[in-house]
C-alpha cells in the first residue's frame, strides 16, 4: 500500500539479540519506519532496555518513526515489559500496537488499537480504513469494558498462564514437537508455534524432538503426536481451557 521496500534484520539464536551491526547498516536517512515486535512471537525475545536504546538512537537520528508490536506486553514472567514509546524522545515518532487477543484470551475478536501522537494518528486512519474500514461496535464497547479491569486480573492472567506451562510442558515431554520453550523469557527456540523439529507443516513424519533449552512451555501443541502421546496430552491439558 505504501509502495515501501522491506529490509529484514534477522534475530538468531541462541538470545534473539539484536544485531547491532547489521541493524546500523540497514537504516539510513532514507528509512521512513522500523517494525518491531516485543514480547516476540514465536521466540519469546523481549527486547532490553540496552537494544531499544540503540533502535531509538538509530531513529532520532535519522528521523524514522518505529511501529510497534506489544501484544504481549502483559504476558511478560521474569523481566519488565519496556515499551518503546516510553524511551525518552520516541513517543512523537511511535506508534505502539496492541490487541484484545492475548491478554484477554479474545484472539478470534479481531479488535486492537494504536497508540500514537495526534501528527501519526491520521496515517493509522487512513491505513485502518483501506485495510479493515471498520469494526463491529458492539465488540468495541465490550473491548473498552475489558480494558477496566483491575490489576488483579493482570495478576491472575499471569498465575494461570504459569500453571498451564506446566501442564502443557509435562504433556509434551519426550514427545515430537518444539513448543515455545522459554518463550517470553528471552530464551525461545526459533520454531514457530509448536511446529515439527524438521520444519514440516506436521503431516510427515518429523524426527522425535522436545526442545530441552528449557522447561518453560507456553503455547498448545499442533501437529501430529504418536498415539500414546496424544492420549497424554489431552489427559494432562483437560480443563485447561
Ligand atoms: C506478535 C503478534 N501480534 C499480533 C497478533 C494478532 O493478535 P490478535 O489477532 O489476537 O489481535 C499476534 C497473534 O498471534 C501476534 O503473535
Amino acid at each position: 500500500m505504501a509502495d515501501a521496500k522491506m529490509k529484514c534484520v534477522t534475530l538468531r539464536p541462541p538470545d534473539f539479540s539484536v544485531p547491532i551491526d547489521e541493524l546500523k547498516s540497514a537504516v539510513s536517512k532514507n528509512t521512513r519506519a522500523i517494525l518491531i515486535n516485543t514480547p516476540h512471537n514465536p521466540t519469546g525475545k523481549m527486547f532490553t532496555r540496552e537494544e531499544l536504546e540503540v533502535i531509538a538512537s538509530l531513529c532520532i537520528e535519522n528521523d524514522v518513526l518505529v511501529f510497534t508490536d506489544e501484544v504481549y506486553d502483559k504476558l511478560a514472567f521474569e523481566m519488565d515489559h519496556i515499551s518503546m514509546a516510553s524511551l525518552p524522545g520516541m513517543y512523537e515518532r511511535t506508534v505502539t500496537l496492541n490487541s484484545l487477543g492475548k491478554t484477554f484470551s479474545l484472539t478470534g475478536w479481531k479488535i486492537g488499537w494504536a497508540i500514537a501522537p495526534p501528527h501519526l494518528t491520521w496515517g493509522v486512519r487512513q491505513a485502518h480504513s483501506f485495510l479493515t474500514f471498520a469494526t463491529s461496535t458492539p465488540m468495541q464497547y465490550a473491548a473498552a469494558a475489558a480494558l477496566r479491569a483491575p490489576d488483579s486480573y493482570y495478576e491472575e492472567l499471569k498465575r494461570d498462564f504459569g500453571k498451564k506451562e506446566g501442564y502443557f510442558g509435562r504433556g509434551v515431554e519426550g514427545g515430537r514437537f518444539y513448543g515455545n520453550v522459554d518463550s517470553l523469557r528471552g530464551l525461545g527456540t526459533p520454531s514457530g508455534s509448536c511446529r515439527p523439529k524438521d520444519g514440516t507443516s506436521g503431516s510427515e513424519e518429523p524426527e522425535i524432538s522436545h526442545s530441552s533449552r528449557g522447561r518453560r512451555i507456553c503455547c498448545a501443541a499442533g501437529g501430529i503426536l504418536p498415539e500414546k502421546k496424544t492420549k497424554d496430552v489431552k489427559r494432562t491439558t483437560e480443563g485447561l481451557v
